[in-house]
Protein backbone atom coordinates (compact mmCIF):
# COMPACT_ATOMS: atom_id res chain seq x y z
CA UNK A 1 0.00 0.00 0.00
CA UNK A 2 1.29 3.54 -0.80
CA UNK A 3 1.19 5.72 2.47
CA UNK A 4 -2.03 7.67 0.99
CA UNK A 5 -3.71 4.57 0.37
CA UNK A 6 -2.71 3.73 4.11
CA UNK A 7 -4.42 6.95 5.49
CA UNK A 8 -7.76 6.45 3.80
CA UNK A 9 -7.44 3.00 4.88
CA UNK A 10 -6.58 4.08 9.05
CA UNK A 11 -9.99 3.82 10.79
CA UNK A 12 -10.53 3.96 14.27
CA UNK A 13 -11.19 -0.11 15.40
CA UNK A 14 -12.80 -1.12 18.68
CA UNK A 15 -13.89 -4.67 17.45
CA UNK A 16 -11.83 -7.11 17.41
CA UNK A 17 -11.62 -10.89 16.99
CA UNK A 18 -10.35 -13.35 20.04
CA UNK A 19 -6.71 -13.83 17.94
CA UNK A 20 -3.62 -13.03 18.42
CA UNK A 21 -1.88 -10.23 16.45
CA UNK A 22 1.05 -11.92 15.02
CA UNK A 23 4.12 -11.22 16.72
CA UNK A 24 5.76 -9.75 13.13
CA UNK A 25 2.70 -7.30 13.00
CA UNK A 26 2.99 -6.41 16.55
CA UNK A 27 7.62 -5.63 16.21
CA UNK A 28 6.55 -3.33 12.85
CA UNK A 29 4.06 -1.29 14.51
CA UNK A 30 6.66 -0.98 17.43
CA UNK A 31 9.10 0.33 14.96
CA UNK A 32 7.00 2.86 13.45
CA UNK A 33 6.47 4.22 17.10
CA UNK A 34 10.16 4.15 17.75
CA UNK A 35 10.97 6.06 14.09
CA UNK A 36 9.14 8.29 14.99
CA UNK A 37 10.49 11.90 15.31
CA UNK A 38 11.21 13.87 18.40
CA UNK A 39 11.54 17.02 19.05
CA UNK A 40 15.67 17.78 19.58
CA UNK A 41 15.82 13.77 19.23
CA UNK A 42 15.22 13.38 22.95
CA UNK A 43 13.18 10.58 22.72
CA UNK A 44 11.30 11.03 25.94
CA UNK A 45 8.71 8.02 25.35
CA UNK A 46 8.48 4.40 26.40
CA UNK A 47 6.11 2.02 25.45
CA UNK A 48 4.83 -0.93 27.65
CA UNK A 49 2.71 -3.98 25.61
CA UNK A 50 0.10 -4.81 27.69
CA UNK A 51 -1.65 -8.36 26.70
CA UNK A 52 -2.84 -9.78 30.38
CA UNK A 53 -6.83 -10.11 30.19
CA UNK A 54 -7.27 -8.66 33.72
CA UNK A 55 -4.81 -5.28 32.97
CA UNK A 56 -6.66 -5.20 29.87
CA UNK A 57 -9.82 -5.18 31.83
CA UNK A 58 -8.52 -2.68 34.58
CA UNK A 59 -7.37 -0.03 31.36
CA UNK A 60 -11.35 -0.41 30.19
CA UNK A 61 -11.74 1.83 33.13
CA UNK A 62 -9.44 4.29 32.31
CA UNK A 63 -12.08 6.67 31.05
CA UNK A 64 -15.68 6.98 32.28
CA UNK A 65 -17.17 5.01 28.59
CA UNK A 66 -14.59 5.84 25.73
CA UNK A 67 -12.10 2.82 26.76
CA UNK A 68 -14.34 0.28 27.26
CA UNK A 69 -13.25 -1.77 24.20
CA UNK A 70 -9.56 -1.96 25.88
CA UNK A 71 -11.25 -4.96 27.14
CA UNK A 72 -11.48 -6.73 24.17
CA UNK A 73 -8.53 -5.93 22.70
CA UNK A 74 -5.61 -8.68 21.97
CA UNK A 75 -3.08 -5.64 23.27
CA UNK A 76 -2.31 -2.00 24.45
CA UNK A 77 0.13 -0.28 23.82
CA UNK A 78 1.01 2.36 26.38
CA UNK A 79 2.74 5.64 25.43
CA UNK A 80 4.54 6.49 28.40
CA UNK A 81 7.05 9.99 28.15
CA UNK A 82 9.60 11.05 30.80
CA UNK A 83 9.10 14.84 31.42
CA UNK A 84 12.58 14.45 32.54
CA UNK A 85 14.19 14.00 29.31
CA UNK A 86 11.75 16.50 27.27
CA UNK A 87 8.87 19.28 27.34
CA UNK A 88 7.55 18.44 24.30
CA UNK A 89 6.25 14.90 25.89
CA UNK A 90 2.48 15.50 24.06
CA UNK A 91 3.51 15.97 20.49
CA UNK A 92 6.22 13.20 21.02
CA UNK A 93 4.01 11.14 22.45
CA UNK A 94 1.04 12.22 19.80
CA UNK A 95 3.69 11.05 16.93
CA UNK A 96 4.26 7.92 18.35
CA UNK A 97 0.84 7.37 18.48
CA UNK A 98 -0.27 8.11 14.89
CA UNK A 99 2.86 6.82 13.56
CA UNK A 100 2.11 3.21 15.37
CA UNK A 101 -1.56 3.64 14.23
CA UNK A 102 -0.58 4.07 10.08
CA UNK A 103 1.56 0.95 10.84
CA UNK A 104 -1.43 -1.14 12.40
CA UNK A 105 -3.21 -0.08 9.14
CA UNK A 106 -0.85 -1.31 7.03
CA UNK A 107 -0.48 -4.47 8.52
CA UNK A 108 -4.29 -5.21 8.71
CA UNK A 109 -4.32 -4.86 12.58
CA UNK A 110 -7.45 -3.24 13.92
CA UNK A 111 -6.71 -0.30 15.98
CA UNK A 112 -7.66 3.02 17.87
CA UNK A 113 -6.28 5.83 19.92
CA UNK A 114 -7.41 6.14 23.77
CA UNK A 115 -7.22 9.44 24.84
CA UNK A 116 -5.56 9.14 28.42
CA UNK A 117 -4.18 12.89 29.20
CA UNK A 118 -6.71 15.47 30.36
CA UNK A 119 -9.40 12.63 30.74
CA UNK A 120 -11.21 11.36 33.71
CA UNK A 121 -11.50 7.87 34.46
CA UNK A 122 -14.73 5.28 35.24
CA UNK A 123 -14.11 5.71 39.05
CA UNK A 124 -13.91 9.91 38.51
CA UNK A 125 -10.31 10.37 39.25
CA UNK A 126 -7.44 11.63 36.48
CA UNK A 127 -7.11 8.94 34.06
CA UNK A 128 -3.39 9.77 34.38
CA UNK A 129 -3.30 8.85 37.15
CA UNK A 130 -5.74 5.77 36.96
CA UNK A 131 -3.46 4.71 34.51
CA UNK A 132 -0.27 5.24 36.46
CA UNK A 133 -1.44 3.37 39.34
CA UNK A 134 -2.62 0.18 37.49
CA UNK A 135 0.44 -0.13 35.41
CA UNK A 136 3.00 1.38 38.61
CA UNK A 137 4.79 4.29 36.99
CA UNK A 138 6.31 7.36 38.36
CA UNK A 139 4.66 10.73 38.69
CA UNK A 140 6.97 12.27 35.88
CA UNK A 141 5.79 9.92 33.68
CA UNK A 142 2.58 11.38 31.52
CA UNK A 143 0.72 9.72 29.74
CA UNK A 144 -0.84 11.44 26.39
CA UNK A 145 -2.61 7.85 25.10
CA UNK A 146 -3.15 4.48 24.46
CA UNK A 147 -3.19 2.38 21.26
CA UNK A 148 -5.61 -0.52 21.47
CA UNK A 149 -4.95 -3.10 19.33
CA UNK A 150 -6.31 -6.69 17.31
CA UNK A 151 -7.56 -8.18 14.56
CA UNK A 152 -10.39 -6.24 13.03
CA UNK A 153 -14.28 -8.54 13.48
CA UNK A 154 -15.10 -6.71 10.45
CA UNK A 155 -13.99 -4.63 7.64
CA UNK A 156 -13.93 -1.11 7.97
CA UNK A 157 -15.06 1.56 5.16
CA UNK A 158 -11.88 3.30 4.33
CA UNK A 159 -12.17 7.22 3.77
CA UNK A 160 -12.58 8.60 0.53
CA UNK A 161 -10.74 11.35 -1.16
CA UNK A 162 -13.61 13.05 -2.23
CA UNK A 163 -15.19 13.65 1.03
CA UNK A 164 -11.89 15.28 2.67
CA UNK A 165 -12.49 19.31 4.16
CA UNK A 166 -10.60 21.38 1.00
CA UNK A 167 -12.27 24.30 2.84
CA UNK A 168 -9.79 23.75 5.63
CA UNK A 169 -6.79 24.68 3.25
CA UNK A 170 -6.52 28.40 2.90
CA UNK A 171 -3.70 29.28 0.27
CA UNK A 172 -2.23 32.83 2.05
CA UNK A 173 -1.19 35.33 -0.91
C1 LIG B 1 -6.28 12.58 20.00
C2 LIG B 1 -7.30 11.49 19.78
C3 LIG B 1 -7.97 10.97 20.86
C4 LIG B 1 -8.91 9.95 20.68
N1 LIG B 1 -9.48 9.37 21.78
C5 LIG B 1 -10.36 8.37 21.61
C6 LIG B 1 -10.91 7.70 22.75
O1 LIG B 1 -10.56 7.97 23.90
N2 LIG B 1 -11.79 6.69 22.53
C7 LIG B 1 -12.19 6.35 21.27
O2 LIG B 1 -13.02 5.43 21.15
N3 LIG B 1 -11.67 6.95 20.17
C8 LIG B 1 -10.77 7.94 20.31
N4 LIG B 1 -10.20 8.54 19.22
C9 LIG B 1 -10.61 8.14 17.85
C10 LIG B 1 -11.48 9.23 17.19
O3 LIG B 1 -12.76 9.22 17.78
C11 LIG B 1 -11.52 8.96 15.67
O4 LIG B 1 -10.22 9.09 15.16
C12 LIG B 1 -12.44 9.93 14.93
O5 LIG B 1 -13.77 9.77 15.33
C13 LIG B 1 -12.36 9.73 13.41
O6 LIG B 1 -12.67 8.39 13.04
P1 LIG B 1 -11.62 7.49 12.25
O7 LIG B 1 -10.39 7.37 13.11
O8 LIG B 1 -12.29 6.17 12.04
O9 LIG B 1 -11.28 8.19 10.97
C14 LIG B 1 -9.23 9.51 19.37
C15 LIG B 1 -8.54 10.04 18.28
C16 LIG B 1 -7.58 11.00 18.48
C17 LIG B 1 -6.81 11.53 17.29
Amino acid sequence: MDLLEIMLKRRSVRKYKDEEIPKEKLNKILQAGLLAPTSRNRKPCSFLIVDKKEVLEKLSESKQSSSKFLKNANKAIVVVANTLVSDTWIEDSSIALAFMHLMATEQYIGSCWVQIHLRKSKSNESSEDYVRKVLGIDDYFRIVGILALGVPFHEVQAHKIEDIDKEKVHYLR
